[in-house]
This record gives C-alpha cells, sequence and structure tokens, in this order.
C-alpha cells in the first residue's frame, strides 16, 4: 500500500508510504484518491491529517512518470477532491514537501510542519511548473512576492521562514500529534484556499522575479511561464488559472529544456560506486593533505566540513604560514555567507593541524597530495607518506594531468595509489574524477567513491590519460577556441557566442579567471608528445611572454582596469592579428553559429574518444563532468546529452564537412561512426560495444 488510512477516534490518519521520499506517483495518487472517498463515506470523522513514512512528507511528482502520457488520476484533480472533501484535512510534513508535496500541503484547511523541514515548489529546476495549483494557492495564502519568489527561484524554505510567511500554521515537534490535538470547530471554520480571491496585484514583485530569472536562469523557459501564471493569480478565477497552469505544465514536460534537466537530476543520483567493485571502503577519520596552496586548502576544508580530521603538510614554516592564511580566509568567506557558525568553526579549527613533519599525520587513513604539479614533486611527497602512514591508508593524488601509473609505478604498493580530481574551489565545486590507475585497487576506488558520498560530491570514474574526462575535453574546446581566433574571430565574439549558448561566461574571460599560466605550463610539458601534423596555434603564449597572466596581472584577453570588470582589449585584436600574419592565415569572418558548432563539434568529437577509449564509462558520465566541473549549462543535459538532441548524423556529417579544412584535428571519432552507424545515441554507446 502507497498510502495507507485508518481511524483514530474522530481523525483519518492518511499516510503517505512510497519509500524513499514518497514520490507521487499514479499509485499515490489513486491512493489518495480512494482515502479522499473513504473519508466522505466514514462517519463522525471530524479531521484527517496527513503524513508521509519515512524521512520525508513527499518529494513531488514522480518525475519518471514526466516522458509518459499522463494517467489519471491527475495530481489537480486529487488534490481538488482533497480541498472539497468535507472533512477538514491537514498537512503533518516532516523532512521535505516539495512540488505535489507542498501542493498538497495548500490543499488542505491546515498546515503543521516538524522543525526543519523544508518546503517549496522546485519545478522549474526540473524544467516545469508546479502543475497542481501551486501558482494559484501560494500567493492567495502568502502573497504575490513571497510566492513569485519561492515559485519562480525553486528554492525552498525551511519550517521556520514558512511559519513567518504565513505558510504554514504552526511548527511542532510532531505534527502529528499537533493535528490530532487542534480545536474542531475552529478547523471546520476554515477556508480552503480555491475560495479565496486573488493577491494584491504587485508589478514590482513580478518585475523583479522577471529581472531575476533573466539573469540567474537565463535561457530557460520554464521560470518565466512560471512567474506568468503566478501573476495570472492576481487577476485570473482560479478555474481558469488552474486550467492554464495545467496546460503549461502538461506542454512543458516534454521540451528539450526539461528533458534534460531530469537527465542531470538522475544522472546524479546515479553516480555512486560501479556495481563490480568487490572490496569495501577504508573508514576515514582523519586525513593527510599535502600542500595548502588554494586546491589543498579547500580540499583541507572540504574534508573538515564532513568531520574528518585534518593535517596538511607543508615544505617550510612560510608555507605552513600561507596554508593557515588560505584555510582561514576560505572560512572567513564562508562565515560572511552565512554558511559557517560559531560553533562549527571552532570544531574545524579544533580539527586541523598545519605542520612541516609527516610524522603529524601518521594515524591517517586517507592521503590527498595536492602539491605543485611536478612529476618529481609527486615521488618525493608519496614516498614521504609510504614511510609515514600506517599500510591501511589510501593514498590519492590531486593532479589534472601528470601520468597516474607513472607515480604509481615508484611506490612500493602502487595499489594503494588512485586518483582524486578535485576542482577549484574544492569546498564548493561538485565534481570530482576518481581516477583508476593500472594498479589501482578496488578498495582504493571504494574508498574514493565513499569519500564523495560524505563530501556530497557528484563522482566519476575516469581512466588515465592526459587531462582525464573534463580536462581532456576542455583543451580541445580551447583549442578550437584559437582556432577561431587565428582564424578570424575575437576572443568576445567566441565568449559572447559561448554564452548565448549557455555557459556563465566564455572560455577567454574563463581563463582570464583561472590564469593563462596554467595552461601555459600544461602546453609547455606536452610539446615533446605533441603530434608535429597537428595545427598548433602560438597565441596563448605569446599573450603569456607578454605579461597577459589574466585578471590576477590586471591583464590577459580582456583588461582589468582597477581590479574590476572586464573590458575588451583592442592590443588583442591587433597581437591576434600579427600572429595571423606571421602565419600567413586568410583571415574571414565567423558567424555566432559557426563558433558555437565548431567549439561544440571540437569537444562532442574528443568526448567521443574518451568514450571509445573506456576512460569514461558512460556518456551520463561526461554530462556530469561538463555540467558540475566545467559550466556547461545543465538546462542543455551535459555534453553528450547534448550531441544526442543534436543527432549523431548529423554531428558526423557536420564533422566530413569540417573535416575537408583540417583533417587531423575534424577526423570525426570510431564512437561517433559506430553510433551513426548502428543508428544509436550516445547514451546508449558503451566502450567496446
Ligand atoms: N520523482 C522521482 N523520483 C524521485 C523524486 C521525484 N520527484 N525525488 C526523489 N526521487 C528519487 C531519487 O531519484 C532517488 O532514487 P534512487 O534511490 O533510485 O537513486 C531517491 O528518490 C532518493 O532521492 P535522493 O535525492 O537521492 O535523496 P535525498 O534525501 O538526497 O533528497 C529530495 C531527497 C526529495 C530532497 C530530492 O530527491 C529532490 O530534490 N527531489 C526532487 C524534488 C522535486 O523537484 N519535486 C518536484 C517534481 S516536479
Amino acid at each position: 500500500m502507497t498510502v495507507t488510512f485508518r481511524r483514530e477516534g474522530n481523525a483519518g490518519l492518511v499516510e503517505l508510504a512510497n519509500p524513499p521520499v514518497n514520490a507521487m506517483g499514479l499509485a499515490v495518487r489513486r491512493g489518495l484518491l480512494e482515502a479522499v472517498r473513504w473519508a466522505e463515506a466514514e462517519a463522525g470523522l471530524d479531521r484527517i491529517v496527513v503524513s508521509g513514512q519515512g524521512r520525508a512528507f513527499a518529494a513531488g511528482g514522480d518525475a519518471r512518470e514526466f516522458d509518459g502520457e499522463p494517467v489519471p488520476p491527475h495530481l489537480p484533480d486529487v488534490l481538488d477532491a482533497i480541498e472539497a472533501c468535507p472533512v477538514p484535512w491537514i498537512a503533518a510534513a516532516h523532512g521535505v514537501a516539495l512540488g505535489g508535496g507542498a501542493e498538497l500541503m495548500l490543499a488542505c484547511r491546515y498546515r503543521i510542519a516538524a522543525p526543519g523541514t523544508r518546503i517549496g515548489l522546485p519545478e522549474v529546476t526540473l524544467g516545469v511548473v508546479p502543475g497542481a495549483g501551486g501558482t494559484q494557492r501560494l500567493p492567495r495564502l502568502v502573497g504575490l512576492a513571497a510566492a513569485v519568489d519561492m515559485i519562480a527561484t525553486g528554492k525552498p524554505v525551511t519550517a521556520d521562514d514558512a511559519y513567518e510567511m504565513g505558510l504554514v500554521d504552526a511548527v511542532a515537534d510532531d505534527p502529528v500529534a499537533h493535528a490530532l490535538a487542534l480545536d474542531a470547530a475552529e478547523l471546520a471554520a476554515r477556508s480552503a484556499l480555491s475560495s479565496l480571491d486573488g493577491p494584491e496585484p504587485d508589478e514590482m514583485a513580478i518585475d523583479k522575479a522577471r529581472a531575476s530569472v533573466a539573469r540567474r536562469m537565463r535561457g530557460q523557459v520554464a521560470p518565466e511561464k512560471a512567474i506568468d501564471l503566478v501573476a495570472l493569480s492576481v487577476s485570473e478565477p482560479f478555474a481558469g488559472a488552474l486550467r492554464q497552469e495545467r496546460e503549461t505544465f502538461i506542454a512543458l514536460r516534454t521540451t528539450d529544456q526539461a528533458r534534460a534537466l531530469r537527465h542531470i537530476f538522475f544522472a546524479e543520483r546515479a553516480a555512486k560506486a560501479p556495481d563490480w567493485l568487490d572490496a569495501e571502503a577504508q573508514r576515514i577519520e582523519s586525513a593527510i593533505v599535502v600542500g595548502g596552496g588554494t586546491m589543498g586548502a579547500g580540499i583541507a576544508y572540504a574534508l573538515l566540513l564532513a568531520g574528518i580530521a585534518v593535517t596538511v603538510i607543508e615544505t617550510d614554516a612560510d608555507g605552513a604560514e600561507r596554508a593557515r592564511a588560505h584555510v582561514a580566509s576560505i572560512m572567513e568567506a564562508s562565515a560572511a555567507r552565512g554558511l559557517l557558525g560559531e560553533d562549527k568553526r571552532a570544531r574545524i579549527e579544533a580539527a586541523l593541524t598545519i605542520s612541516t613533519d609527516y610524522a603529524d599525520g601518521a594515524s591517517a587513513d586517507l592521503a590527498i597530495e595536492a602539491a605543485f604539479e611536478s612529476m618529481e614533486v609527486k615521488k618525493v611527497v608519496f614516498s614521504a607518506l609510504e614511510e609515514a602512514l600506517p599500510t591501511h591508508a589510501v593514498l590519492a593524488t590531486n593532479t589534472s594531468y601528470l601520468d597516474l601509473d607513472e607515480i604509481a609505478a615508484t611506490l612500493k604498493s602502487p595499489s594503494r595509489l588512485v586518483g582524486l580530481h578535485f576542482f577549484a574551489p574544492a569546498h564548493i565545486m561538485k565534481l570530482l574524477e576518481i581516477v583508476q590507475g593500472a594498479a589501482t585497487s578496488h578498495a582504493a576506488l571504494a574508498t574514493g567513491f565513499d569519500l564523495a558520498r560524505r563530501l556530497r560530491k557528484v563522482p566519476v570514474l575516469s581512466g588515465v590519460c592526459d587531462g582525464f574526462i573534463g580536462n581532456r575535453i576542455l583543451a580541445r574546446y580551447r583549442e578550437a577556441a584559437d582556432t577561431l581566433l587565428m582564424d578570424g574571430a575575437t576572443p568576445w565574439q567566441i565568449d559572447e557566442a559561448m554564452v548565448a549558448f549557455g555557459y556563465a561566461m566564455g572560455p577567454y574571460e574563463a581563463q582570464d579567471l583561472s590564469g593563462l599560466d596554467i595552461a601555459y605550463a600544461n602546453r609547455k610539458r606536452q610539446a615533446e608528445t605533441r603530434d608535429p601534423n597537428r595545427r598548433y596555434i602560438p597565441i596563448a603564449d605569446r599573450m603569456v611572454h607578454e605579461g597577459r597572466l589574466g585578471k590576477k596581472t590586471g591583464v590577459g584577453w580582456y583588461r582589468y582596469p582597477g581590479g574590476g570588470g572586464k573590458v575588451e582589449d583592442p592590443l588583442v585584436e591587433d597581437l591576434v592579428a600579427e600572429e595571423a600574419h606571421f602565419a600567413k592565415v586568410a583571415r574571414r569572418d565567423f558567424t555566432s553559429e559557426d563558433i558555437e558548432r565548431r567549439l561544440l563539434l571540437a569537444m562532442i568529437n574528443e568526448a567521443a574518444d574518451i568514450l571509445a577509449e573506456g576512460i569514461a564509462q558512460s556518456a551520463a558520465d561526461i554530462d556530469l563532468v561538463t555540467v558540475f566541473g566545467y559550466g556547461f549549462p545543465r538546462w542543455r543535459g551535459g555534453l553528450m546529452h547534448h550531441a544526442d538532441t543534436l543527432a549523431v548524423d548529423a554531428i558526423l556529417a557536420d564533422l566530413r564537412a569540417l573535416e575537408t579544412e583540417d583533417p587531423i584535428v575534424w577526423r570525426p571519432s570510431a564512437a561517433i561512426v559506430a553510433c551513426a552507424e548502428r543508428g544509436i545515441g550516445f547514451a546508449e554507446y558503451r566502450p567496446g560495444s
């Protein structure tokens, strides 16, 4: 039974029982309707108390059903029946009440939440709008400004905030007991929200919400539509507005954006240790982080937040001082954002040791090396770690590019080594690439996945190659951008095209932020192994030679006068034109569409190779890497999901056309050819298949 109901005195107790989070699929909708009919038939009831079993009240409509035809009873009809029931319903919520779960609360006459309950209408984050009265009942309850804010951003509120704004009538430790103790006459006198007048008009609140989604959810359709619907509540009678809400919900469900957002939602939840791992994870109580630079400090802070004691190892007293300052500045920033209270801060400070002596972390169960990107340095560090740590400790490197197998070869037991590739800022970015070397043990891998779970990160398994999954794709993205630059585009045009596609910033602004010297050092390292027949664009090298390292030097691709916002720099256009002249390139114009198409094709082609080589386990893993580590627009579902919406045949045809221009760079990946021949998308492609 996914919904149970029973009588207790004059009360009917209805409980959602659809683990793990009471998603409101068909069985729940049917069960709720049955409960309504039961309540109508049962004599002498003065209330129905609805609650949820397990860790949630209800997580909303079952998103797995959104690809199919809607099957009755539909949620809005079920909620209308609850609202029209002669016995008043009371919502007794705990955990989360999201989407349809919050709408169920709104259909009740009285709402109670346990402390800490999160209530929200997050539908826009799945590319749809509330579809069961949320856009009409919520503004009638809490006013237009609060409702439009919640619905347009999708952000939930806590029980206390919900009480403050009038969304719930009470916050109680035991919401069901509270509901049972309510005065029956008072309950009976309560009105259904649908019978209330619409809220007072508030143009300013609507405009503010529109401006906010235009900025923060640029390119997405659902938030705009959600605002339109909330605005309707002022003037349109309830029933008509509800019809429009339903139509909008149904139409949005199967759009590319909604499919893409659902894909990422489920892919993120499916990102777990692969089932072929046959070893237990090492329990981690304390860890060593080697290197207290920006990356090391971020990793240390992430571990500390998860309750792991950390010893940061630096080379000398100055280094230790700098490491301390790095961690302190992260804590300051977190405290300023209200994310780190006094108590927690004190706990974290007590669990942190900064030292120059490995012996100070000698009981660690895990070591993460985040030292300088040099093979020599890494070898020295791992030899010291092997010396200092117990044999059960897992050893990890945060290297972005270096060969994990080469590092492992210097260890006495190479199977202890795993790659844990964090992304800066490490305490914020959700991606964790878990790199499996030739010798990496299942126990080390399982520990990596378990750590990701504890840090609330999205783990993706990667094989060893230059740049692993993410940076390898990034290198091709930058190469394609630099080629366009050489051949006629400007950095600003390229950035604008990718921002229009949905990135928060284009490749040149992003490089300015991270610093041009990092990729430069990497190109130098790769110089010996570079394919001499592949076209090389020296513009970025020249930028570095001229001291244009990006924002930190006040000038990179853009200028940053006074350390402020970016301005286009005509000197860069001159520099590029000069390089093109040296290289005897006849420059030409590119449209935004050309730019977007080439950059995406370059990434898709490389990603297809990554799949074919088995470096990534699935297209969905590449989607997670690009969305959670590299700013690919979530609402496009990640690189390979987007590629599948473009269709593999079209991609192959485009690559073939570009191949005439440069047969090395644009040679289609074997995986693309295989997909096209077999008529399958990347989502179905498996390495070696
Ligand atoms: N529809 C279908 N399945 C859902 C779901 C939904 N609305 N919400 C959660 N689930 C599933 C998850 O896919 C996961 O399945 P799995 O165990 O097979 O991987 C399981 O429920 C648990 O969810 P998870 O996110 O891992 O648990 P959590 O405790 O971290 O978070 C929620 C729970 C409810 C906060 C979170 O799942 C969530 O935000 N859900 C979406 C809510 C929403 O947007 N509702 C509106 C739908 S239009």
